[in-house]
Parts: C-alpha cells; structure tokens; sequence
C-alpha cells in the first residue's frame, strides 16, 4: 500500500509521500476552489460575467459547462468547493474526486456562520453580534460544536467562520457576523468558537474555523464593504490584531484576507499580513484562503497588478494558499511556475499545508457522509435547545418604561404588525429557507406564549421595507386603537435568497442608519394611538431609533435571533424569561455620529458635538433586566510589577435587588491614568455572567494579570508602564453605572 494510503503512518509521512507522486497540475489543483456544480447550474441562464464581477455570492463560469466542473474533479484539478449546499451533491463530488488518478478527496467549505443554516434543514443560531450579547463564550463553543457535528453529517469539513473583526462602523452590512466593537470580547467569542469547532482537528465530528477577514475591512473609509481602510499600525496591532492572533494561538486552521487594501496595500497581495506577521510573527501553520475573486481584484479593482496572471504571483508569493474561485487558476499558475515566476517549493508549501489539514480529519479514511442518518444530527432536539437558549440569552431589553413583562393570563387584545413580525427573516443573515414549521416567528411566538383568552390581531406589513404600504400602515394604526397592547416589529430585511432586496447583511452598506421605508411612520402612528408599543428589532448593525424611542413602552434589540427567535422574543415580552444580555455594540444616535464606539481615546469628546449630543442612544455593554442589580464593595489587593509578575484581585459585591430572578453581566474595565502613548478612556478586561435569585447577593471575582494591562511601546512590543491604573466594575461601559478604585504599578 502507497504509505500516503496507510492510516498507520504519520501525518507528515503520508502529506510528503503523497506531495511525492503529485504532477504540478494536481497539486495547483489542490489549491483550487470552485463553486459547487449545482450553484453553477441554478445561475446559468440568470447571470452573465457583468453580474459576475460584482457579486460576492453566486457564482456561473462564463465559457463552461457545470460538467466540466466535474471532469476536472475526477481529472484531480479541484481541491475544494464552496457553495455544495446538499450531503448529496457533497458525496457525488467526492465520489469523483475519489476516481482522479491519486484519489485526493475534497474539502467541502460552507458559510456555516450561526449554523450550517446556509444549508437546508440545519439548525439555525443567533447571529454572531446578538450571540456576543450573551457575553457568553461557552454558549458560543456549544453552538460552535453542535454546528460541526451537522456540517460533517452533511460532509461539510470547513466554515468561514469567525468573522474575528472588531466592527467600528454601524454603516458596515456586515456588523452582524462580528462579535461586536470591542476587541476583548471579540477575541474571547472567536476563540471559543474556533475551540468548538474544530476540537482537536482529527474527529468525524470537527471541521476547519477559518478567521476572518484579514484585516480592516470592519473599518471601511466610507461604511462600504470592501472599501480602502487606512489605519496605523498602532491602532491594527491594539484593536484590530488581537482577535485574530488570539484565534491563530487557538490553532485557527484557515485564514482569509478581506476584501480591501489596507494602507495601500491589497490584502490579498499583502506580504506583511500574510506572511510577515501571520507566519513570522505568530507562528501561523495553517493555510490562507482567499476571499471570493479577491485575488482576481488586486488586478481588475485596486490595480496594482497589470494582468490576472500578474496578480497571481503577486497573491501566491505574498502568501496565500488556497484561492476561491474560478476555473482560471490551474494553468495560469501552472504557467507561472513553467516560466520560472513562481517557485514550485513555494506551492508545494501550500499543498503541504492543505493535504495536512485532509488527513488530520480524516477524509482519506472516511471521504463520505451517511445520508442515511444525516438527520439523527441536524436539527437534533439538543441542537434546538441551544437555540432557543441562545436566542434568550442574545436579546437585549433596551428600554422599558415598566409595562412588560406582560402578564401571560390577560386577556388583552393585542396588535402584532411590522415587516419582521412574521417572517423567516427572523432567521438572520447567512440562512438558506428553512422550512416553515421549524421557524417561530414573533407572531407564532407571541400566538404560544399569550393567554388562551387574548386575541391577537395580526396586520401583515409584508417582508420588504422598501415596499411598504400606506393604507397597511394606516390600518395597523386603527387596529392600535382597539388593542391593549402593540407589538412593532421593525428593522432590516437580510435573506440572501433575495440577494437585491435586503437591507442588512453583506454588501448592504447604508449611508444613514434609519429604519428603512415607511418603519418610522408605522411605529409612530401605532404609538399615537395612546397603547403601549413595545417595539421589537430584528436587524444585524446597529439601528437610528432615537426618533422613535421617546414614543414607545419598550424596546427589544433582538438582533438576527436565529429560527427559535420568535420564541425567545415572545417569552421575554411575558417575563417567562427575564433578559439578561448586554450590547455587544454601541447604538448610535444617528449616522453623524459614527464612529461611535466606547473604547475611545480620552480627547474625542473634548470638545462635543453642538445642536446633539454627543453620547450614544444606548452605550457598549447596556442592557436592562426586569430585576434591578446594586453594585458595592469594590475592593483591590495585590500587586502588579512591571515586569510582568503579580496579580490583582478584584471583588466586588452585586445584589439582585428587585422581584424576581436574574443574570447580570458584570463587567470590569481598567483606564491607563497616564501613558507614554495614548490609551483609551476604558478597555474591558473581564466579565462574567452571575445568576442571583431576587435578594441574593454574590461577592464576584476577577484577577487582572500584567498581560490585561500591557500596551505597545514604540517598537510594539508589550510593555507595562508604571503609575497609576483605574478600575471600573459595573453594569454598562457608562460612568454611571461604574464604581471604580485605582491601583498603581511601581517603579522597578
Ligand atoms: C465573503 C466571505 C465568504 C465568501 C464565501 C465572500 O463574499 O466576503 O466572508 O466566506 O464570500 O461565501
């Protein structure tokens, strides 16, 4: 037997006996990702190469055949597919692959970004921003594994995901697949998700995370996806970095680079990303992927290569391994390679690194998936617990002027109306259709949780924000004056499958942040009817409410809470859950205020907006309980030194002071009082969810370490400088709800 056949043998013994027997061609090949051959075949006839070029999510070949994809499969010229969407089409492919010459099998990747919902009948998560307002990176590793267990059920082996980028731009479609604007708790989500994702990479039930993107792209000059990000070094390796050296340190397998030129320079061609600080600096020892036709970009888009083949070159020697998509690839490298412009060490470099992570998972040994017992995993009751759960715990309770929780036994009439009020929009961004009977949305949920007695009334304001109908607004605002109660449920629309359509999600950029078409107009004329409105927002970036915010009872920030959310929103409208979850996001008053984020540098405000304030509508880490929580006796002990030894240990005591029970997350965030370099005003440190029945109180606990403090000096490496450091333990990232002791760092 081929020792690259023999499971007995190592991993490195197989890779370099199999690299051995490889023609150039195969292994270009193994670098070569195409979209699945069904994709390809449902976009024939609906897009031409104009659409192609601008598109981010469906893909044809112009001058191919979707059988041509599967003769070069079986010719052994394809690694990868993205976009196979069925166990079925993922075991044909697979099958062809295992009759090329060497038998390679296939690496199926997929967005499996809150689930494998990209997928048919998988279970469906909160989205990434709501799932960071649980500030609940456990949940985050359970759901992370449970999604990898239904993607191998469908022989699905590697998601693109965590999206580990720090969003600072509320304008930005793409908010929502982040874990929100701080760099902490960024890090702290995209590592447990890369830790439930791929176990330790050599089980049938783990699959390859891959973090992206790689970097700057949450920055964007002007909020658009993909535009330039011009940032300094200082600020990339403080806030942008972190999460991504956090996730290479969990042994992230994949990167991707992001669309954009950073500084000047395309990410995709970007050696010093790539190669310089990914492999140099950090040890990075999986392989880079690049993002949809972003390679074919540095040449037809930001220029800085005169021809395809040109960009090529540029991209494999600056780094990258693996390159999605397009049939083009194979013998244009192969051709650069002939020519003598690209090393041939330098792919096998590449194919090493891609063979490695197929043996690790042990597609060599087990290349299908069983279709037979695919759904004893997908959509598994436990799978759908922890949906629900984590829909509970994402949804933020942003304002409440003391009329919810409901009461589940009244019979109130109530109204429910709004563009998302019954819709699988619900499900967020990322989500194929599901069907119908495994999504619950805020009718469905309202309709289960409201007593027998109540009567729901129901005015259907359609799924499309653009389209909204005058004569539904105003028969919503008529049905709100016979109601007790009102239930708007507002925001963006996100469904891929009506790629023009949405409002919210990738390239959805806004110029404004206001609710969309008549939305405005439907919550105020509902309020006007003098009922408690309590409005309800599903939406994946922060949203301008301020106009309306003043008019309602209450406010519910959802978010994209995944197919279970319905549910969730619905028992916390009937206090049969209490929230708990705080944001993960500022929410801006409006657009003229971005960037609007918490961790800013002391001198921003110094001199404040005039004619607005210049606070946030509701600041970082907010979010309100139907208990009330007091914080006292914050106290320090310990030491820090400057060369990195010591500790300090943080207590302070949180007492559940209202009715009934609750969860409050506890945040603790330290200020720098005097630096060589400038720090923020407030950096969190360290959070933890406490559960307190009502009357209980509970000393909490954190130890700061030298690394929590730590801040880059002029050579940018880590460095504790002496002198003086404020604590700040509390509710929300505002003064108010902080108490805060200092400590110092002496002198060596
Ligand atoms: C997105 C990536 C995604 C890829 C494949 C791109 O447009 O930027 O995040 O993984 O498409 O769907």
């Amino acid at each position: 037997m081929e020792t690259y056949k023999n499971p007995s043998a190592t991993v490195a013994e197989r890779v370099e006996d199999l690299l051995r027997r490889m023609t150039l061609e195969e292994k270009v090949g193994q670098t070569n990702q195409l979209v699945g051959v069904e994709h390809f075949r449902h976009n024939l006839g609906l897009m031409n190469a104009g659409d192609l070029f601008r598109n981010t999510a469906q893909a044809i070949y112009v001058g191919c055949k979707p059988e041509d994809l599967e003769l070069w499969t079986q010719q052994g010229r394809v690694g990868s597919f993205l976009h196979v969407n069925t166990i079925e089409e993922a075991n044909h492919l697979q099958h062809l692959a295992m009759q090329s010459r060497l038998a390679v099998p296939l690496l199926f990747g997929i967005d499996a970004i809150h689930g494998n919902a990209y997928c048919f009948d998988n279970t469906v998560y909160p989205g990434n921003l709501g799932l960071a307002c649980s500030f609940n990176p456990g949940l985050a590793r359970r759901i992370a594994r449970q999604t990898a267990a239904e993607m191998r059920a469908m022989n699905m082996h590697w998601t693109f995901n965590p999206n580990v980028e720090v969003a600072r731009d509320a304008r930005w479609g793409r908010c929502g697949e982040t874990y929100g604007e701080d760099r902490y708790l960024v890090e702290r989500m995209g590592v447990a998700t890369v830790e439930g994702l791929q176990g330790n990479l050599d089980g049938a039930t783990d699959v390859m995370a891959c973090a992206k993107h790689w970097v700057g792209g949450s920055l964007p000059e002007n909020g658009t996806n993909g535009s330039p990000a011009d940032v300094s070094e200082r600020t990339l390796r403080t806030t942008f970095f972190p999460p991504f050296k956090a996730a290479v340190d969990a042994g992230v397998a994949t990167v991707m680079p992001s669309h954009n030129e950073l500084n000047g320079v395309p990410c995709h061609s970007n050696r010093w990303l790539m190669t310089d600080v990914l492999r140099g600096e950090w040890g990075f020892d999986g392989f880079v992927v690049s993002d949809w036709m972003d390679i074919e970009h540095v040449h037809d888009l930001h220029g800085t290569a005169e021809t395809v083949e040109e960009a090529y070159r540029q991209s494999i020697t600056a780094g990258m391994d693996m390159h999605m998509h397009g049939p083009g690839w194979v013998d244009a490298v192969c051709q650069l390679v002939r020519e003598g412009l690209i090393d041939e060490s330098r792919i096998d470099e590449s194919v090493r690194r891609i063979l490695i992570m197929k043996f690790r998972l042990g597609l060599f040994e087990h290349p299908y998936a069983d279709e037979e017992h695919t759904m004893q995993v997908r959509l598994c009751d436990e799978h759908r617990r922890t949906a629900l759960e984590a829909a509970r715990q994402s949804i933020v309770l942003l304002k409440n002027d003391g009329r919810l929780p409901l009461d589940c036994k009244r019979a109130y009439k109530i109204l429910v109306t709004g563009i998302n009020a019954n819709d699988e929009n619900i499900m967020g961004d990322w989500s194929a259709q599901q069907r119908p009977e495994n999504v619950v949305t805020v009718l469905d949920g309202v309709r289960s949780i409201a007593a027998e007695s109540a009567e729901v009334m129901f005015v259907d304001q359609g799924w499309d924000p653009r389209n909204m109908n005058a004569v539904m607004v105003e028969r919503a605002a008529s049905a709100a004056r016979e109601a007790d109660v009102n239930i708007v449920v507002a925001g963006e629309y996100m469904m891929r499958w009506r790629w023009h359509d949405r409002t919210g999600g990738e390239d959805t950029d806004r110029s404004d942040i206001d609710l969309v078409g008549l939305q405005y107009e439907l919550i105020e004329r509902v309020a006007a009817s003098g009922k408690p409105t309590v409005l309800v927002l599903i939406n994946g970036r922060p949203l301008g409410v301020e106009r309306v915010a003043g008019k309602v009872a209450a406010i519910i920030e959802a978010w994209e809470p995944g197919m279970y959310g319905g549910q969730a929103i619905a028992e916390i409208i009937f206090g049969k859950v209490n929230p708990s979850a705080k944001l993960s996001i500022t929410i801006p008053r409006s657009v003229g205020q971005l960037r609007s984020y918490y961790d800013h540098k002391p001198s921003m405000y110094f001199h404040p907006y005039v004619c607005a304030s210049s606070e946030p509508l509701y600041p970082f880490g907010y979010g309100l309980s139907y208990t009330t929580f007091a914080y006292s006796r914050l106290s320090l002990s310990g030491e820090i030194s400057p060369d990195g030894g010591g500790q300090i240990d943080v207590a302070v005591t949180v007492a559940n002071t209202g009715n009934s029970d609750g969860v409050e997350i506890v945040q603790l965030y330290i200020r720098d009082e005097y630096s060589t370099f400038t720090r923020p005003v407030k950096e969190l440190k360290d959070f933890k969810r406490v559960d307190l029945k009502a009357g209980e109180a509970k000393c909490v606990h954190f130890t700061l370490t030298a690394d929590k403090l730590a801040m880059l000096d002029s050579s940018f490496s880590l460095v504790v400088e002496p002198g003086s450091f404020v604590v700040m333990v509390g509710a929300s990232s505002r003064d108010c709800d902080l108490l805060k002791s200092k400590f110092v760092v002496k002198e060596k």
